[in-house]
């Protein structure tokens, strides 16, 4: 399975599971699957890539059963600075796609290899600062299924939306024929415009668990985007 059998009619919202109430993980992923959520975003920061450490592969061992067992998939973001060193980890912790930033991947189509000699489905990431050629760059070596268009500085949940990530996916949306996530401060307010720029997977942290009822809200973004 890959990431062109998971995207339903072309769009789908993903649920950043960072921004969970851990007391609650498990029930409100369970809220989710009964929506009709399939993809879980899952973001590892190793407090060097990004200033905070964030969750790991022992919140995925707890929480990969019963997501697969819904047919759902994990949707792994490694914001960290070594990502070969963590694929095995993953992979057999229950991540089905590993997504790594190209501000550390001096040779994409080697990470991209090593992530795929664990079974891992691909993708790539990339920060403000650097540019959508860049990206679409390493995407192609990596031969990626997936490219990320970071709309904040990683690290945190709950960031103000920069509104240049418009335009840049404008950019990539010109020179990769994959599909275009966006991941930061996406919410009802620019849903419509971030799908007009060419994005087509949204991952929303605060947006869904933010909302006293994340299915809601999951339910709402998911109607946004359609
Ligand atoms: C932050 C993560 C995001 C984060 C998004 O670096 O990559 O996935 O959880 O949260 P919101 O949607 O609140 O910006
Ligand atoms: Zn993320």
């Amino acid at each position: 399975m890959a990431w062109r059998d998971w995207i339903r009619d072309g769009v789908e919202v993903e649920p950043s599971l960072y921004a969970a109430d851990f007391r609650r993980l498990g029930e409100q992923i369970d809220a989710l699957l009964a929506a009709g959520c399939r993809i879980f975003h899952f973001d590892c920061g190793d407090g060097h890539f990004v200033p905070p450490v964030t969750i790991g592969p022992v919140v995925l061992r707890s929480i990969a059963p019963g997501i697969h067992a819904a047919a759902g998939v994990l949707d792994c973001h490694l914001m960290v600075d070594d990502p070969v060193h963590h694929f095995e980890e993953f992979a057999s912790s229950g991540a089905d796609s590993v997504t790594f930033h190209v501000e550390v991947a001096e040779d994409p189509a080697a990470v991209a290899a090593e992530a795929r000699s664990h079974g891992l489905s691909v993708g790539v990431v990339f920060n403000p600062e650097t540019t959508p050629a860049r990206a679409a760059e390493a995407a192609r070596a990596a031969e990626a299924e997936i490219v990320l268009c970071m709309s904040i500085h990683p690290g945190y949940s709950g960031q103000a939306f920069m509104p240049e990530a418009l335009a840049r996916i404008e950019t990539l949306a010109r020179l990769v024929d994959v599909p275009i996530q966006v991941d930061g401060g996406v919410g009802e307010e620019n849903a419509a415009a971030l799908r007009a720029a060419g994005a087509s997977l949204f991952v929303a942290g605060s947006a869904i668990f933010g909302d006293p009822d994340p299915a809601g809200a999951y339910r709402r973004l998911g109607a946004a985007v359609a």
